[in-house]
């Protein structure tokens, strides 16, 4: 077992360490406080090749293992979770979906701009009545011959303003359930289609989420992914890898928090001495650092497992359910270290506390990572 990273995975973390710190810093606390999308950042980030990690060249990605996704991921998260909820959503439900689903004439026209960050994408499952209970669709998506007519609404969807490309999760033929669903791409501009207002949230706040509204839009039938039916295996494998991608983002959350508070512990002084002098303190970054490198294990592992061809389903919800309390704890404890200072935006960790949250209800809440982890170990 060798735990060294290679010389690439070390450049691509020092890439993506030095572009959030030059380029996404600066302006991080303004975008979030006034939820201001960071557009020019994810061209930028485009253009570096971070929004199609995985993609093969020949479609206009970089070609990388999800090992360097993960590093990536990590680094960009610990200074602008709103940058990276983008980030993950591209690659790993967007591109990495169309990629490994999609025909030759959908990646021609859709990954390769989204590959290269020329075109954003977004990825439709949610809706009012079926978050965690995924297969209750309520969008239909008729089947009329040449196309299919798509009618209902979807909710919280990341990128929902900015996208151009969605990929849309529909329901065609009830009788079969959740074998009668399918996933279609919808354009931006679609007649029909209408992007419905922006969310107000906790955090995250830079990142763009939508409600979407379709009142039958006529997509053709060749922009249909996979197989008719294929449409909720194709949600759940894809969503199996976007695990590992939140997994990485809330890593990235709490190490990010440790880090500031690592900092500011060698710097402010109480009772005569550096805060770190004192257990109450030093005991608490001993903690935030074993929770967070064993996540940082978990999602290497779950990495590993993907790039090296096997299953990825268990490992990467049990990296996800873990990172995300990881980010929870960390961010919480981050805060107690700055004190009152904790308290105040420049500080960043009470930024860093309130992204924390959403990684433990977006890509599947921690109690859905728990479901998809206790059938996959009892079934052993
Ligand atoms: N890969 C392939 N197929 C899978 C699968 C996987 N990982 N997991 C399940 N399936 C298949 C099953 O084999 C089954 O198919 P068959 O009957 O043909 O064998 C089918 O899917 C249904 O599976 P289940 O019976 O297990 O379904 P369930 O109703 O019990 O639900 C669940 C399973 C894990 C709870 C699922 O509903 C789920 O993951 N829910 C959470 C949804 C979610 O993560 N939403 C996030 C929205 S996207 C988002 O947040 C993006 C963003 O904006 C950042």
């Amino acid at each position: 077992m060798d735990f060294k990273l290679t010389e690439e995975h070390l450049m691509i973390q020092k890439a993506a360490r030095d572009f959030a710190q030059t380029e996404l810093l600066p302006g991080v606390i303004e975008r979030d406080e006034k939820q201001i999308f960071p557009t020019e950042h994810i061209k930028k980030m485009g253009e570096l090749g971070f929004l199609g990690m995985m993609v093969d060249p020949k479609y206009g990605g970089s070609g990388l293992d999800t090992i360097s996704y993960v590093l990536a991921m990590e680094e960009i998260s610990k200074i602008d979770a709103s940058a990276s909820v983008v980030m993950s959503v591209n690659n790993s439900l967007v591109c990495w979906g169309l990629q490994t689903f999609g025909t030759e004439e959908q990646k021609q026209k859709y990954l390769t701009r989204l590959a290269t960050g020329e075109i954003i994408g977004a990825f439709c499952l949610s809706e009012p009545e079926a978050g965690s209970d995924a297969t209750s669709q309520k969008t239909t998506a008729i089947d009329k011959g040449d196309h299919y007519l798509l009618n209902g609404t979807k909710n919280w969807i990341t990128n929902g303003g900015t996208a151009d490309v969605y990929l849309v999760i529909a329901q065609t033929d009830i009788d079969k359930k959740h074998r009668g669903i399918n996933a279609l791409i919808v354009e931006k501009g679609m007649p029909g289609f209408e992007i419905g207002a922006k969310e107000q949230k906790l955090g995250i706040r830079g990142s763009d989420t939508h409600s979407l509204m379709f009142t039958d839009v006529k997509v053709p039938k060749e922009n249909r992914i996979g197989e008719d039916g294929f449409g909720f295996k194709f949600a759940m494998k894809t969503l199996s890898g976007g695990r590992i991608g939140i997994a990485s983002q809330a890593l990235g959350i709490a190490s990010g928090a440790y880090e500031l508070a690592k900092k500011y512990s060698k710097e402010r002084k109480a009772f005569g001495t550096e805060i770190c002098n004192h257990q109450a303190i030093a005991f608490k970054l001993a903690d935030m650092a074993v929770q967070i490198e064993a996540a940082r294990h978990l999602c290497l592992k779950a990495a590993w497992d993907k790039d090296n061809g096997h299953n990825y389903d268990l490992s990467g919800a049990m990296a996800k359910l873990h990172a995300s309390q990881t980010a929870m704890d960390v961010t919480v404890e981050a805060v107690q270290v700055h004190g009152g200072n904790g308290y105040v935006k420049e500080y960043h960790v009470e930024r860093l506390m309130r992204d924390a949250k959403i990684t433990q209800i977006y890509e599947g809440t921690s109690e859905i990572q728990k479901i998809v982890i206790s059938r996959s170990i009892l079934a052993e």
